[in-house]
């Protein structure tokens, strides 16, 4: 059974597969999810995730059911197995987002039914597909670009760096010190294809001639306590328009929202000209209508079947 928690659960061409999938509108792709239903689970909130996947899995025939985390109560209520093995029973799939990605495993252990990671504290490998949709949509292909990252190494850079590695492009991570990635990571980043991954602890090299400057907030969800001294650890890592001068003159913006206006992004650039922030984020629903049909594709998932 084939699961999406991470972003290299993909290969290079399965990814490319996934995203042919997104460029196609319900007339091509059917009703593969007719029938069924898709559990989507959220132990934070979210705005663009919970949408898109909503409507995600209507346009291929299924129907979503919404359910806070503290519903089932994972651990809680009851295990993550027997909430997995339950929902199983109702759902071709179950997307989860949660704050311990050990919980997504748990339920891809169960290998009751393909589980989709939307959001963890490791990764968020549904922004990714989006980013990287979006990235395309610009330049073509992602070969020999620069992708700049700046600020912290968090989930959604990590999925990010994944997605950017497996089509070909150089990764810049601009990180305060004590937020990178570690030596490993770099090695598995660069491991996955990417032809060159840097890491320094200055935003302006970092984003020096890069084509697509991302960003994320400062302190991620379940991170609140740590808002004092991460305002305080990120100064200078805000993607102004100074910033944003030393990168190609073509550059886009990019921010998977929500974004903070005078934090980590200016005003001027997130409702500038090379802000790609709002198509970005409706790619969020062709990119999660690309991933359910490919899923459905791997997993033999038909309409027609019954559960
Ligand atoms: N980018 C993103 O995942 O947004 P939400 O938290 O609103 O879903
Ligand atoms: N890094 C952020 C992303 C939100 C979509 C968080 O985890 O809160």
């Amino acid at each position: 059974m084939r699961h999406f928690l991470d972003t290299v659960d993909l290969s290079r061409n399965e990814l490319a597969r996934v995203l042919e999938l997104a460029t196609q509108r319900q007339e091509s792709l059917g009703w593969p999810l007719a029938d069924y239903g898709v559990a989507l689970i959220f132990e934070k909130p979210s705005n663009r995730t919970r949408q898109s996947m909503e409507m995600a899995v209507v346009q291929l025939g299924g129907h979503p059911i919404f359910t806070r985390g503290e519903e089932v109560g994972f651990d809680v209520r009851e295990t993550v197995e027997d909430i997995t093995r339950i929902m199983a029973g109702y759902h071709a799939m179950i997307a989860a987002r949660v704050f311990s990605h050990t919980v997504l495993e748990r339920m891809a252990s169960s290998n009751a039914v393909p589980i989709i990671n939307m959001l963890s504290d490791k990764s968020h490998p549904l922004q990714s597909l989006a980013d990287v949709l979006t990235m395309r949509e610009e330049f073509g292909s992602l070969k020999g670009k620069t992708v700049a990252w700046i600020g912290d190494y968090n989930n959604v850079a990590r999925s990010l760096a994944e997605a950017c590695a497996l089509e070909g492009a150089h990764l810049r991570l601009g990180c305060p010190s004590g937020y990178g990635a570690s030596d490993d990571e770099l090695a598995r980043v660069t491991a996955l294809g990417a032809p060159s991954v840097q890491q320094v602890t200055s935003a302006e090299k970092a984003a020096v001639g890069a084509h697509a400057v991302h960003t994320d907030v400062f302190v991620s969800m379940g991170q609140e306590a740590e808002t004092e001294r991460r305002k305080h650890d990120f100064a200078g890592f805000q993607v102004d328009e100074a910033l944003m001068s030393v990168a190609d003159r073509n550059a886009i913006f990019m921010h998977c929202l929500p974004a903070h206006r005078g934090l980590e992004v200016s005003g001027e650039v997130i409702d500038g000209p090379a802000s790609r922030v709002e198509r970005q984020a409706h790619n969020r629903m062709h990119a999660a209508r690309g991933l359910l049909a490919f899923l459905c594709e791997v997993n033999d998932i038909t309409k027609g079947d019954t559960k």
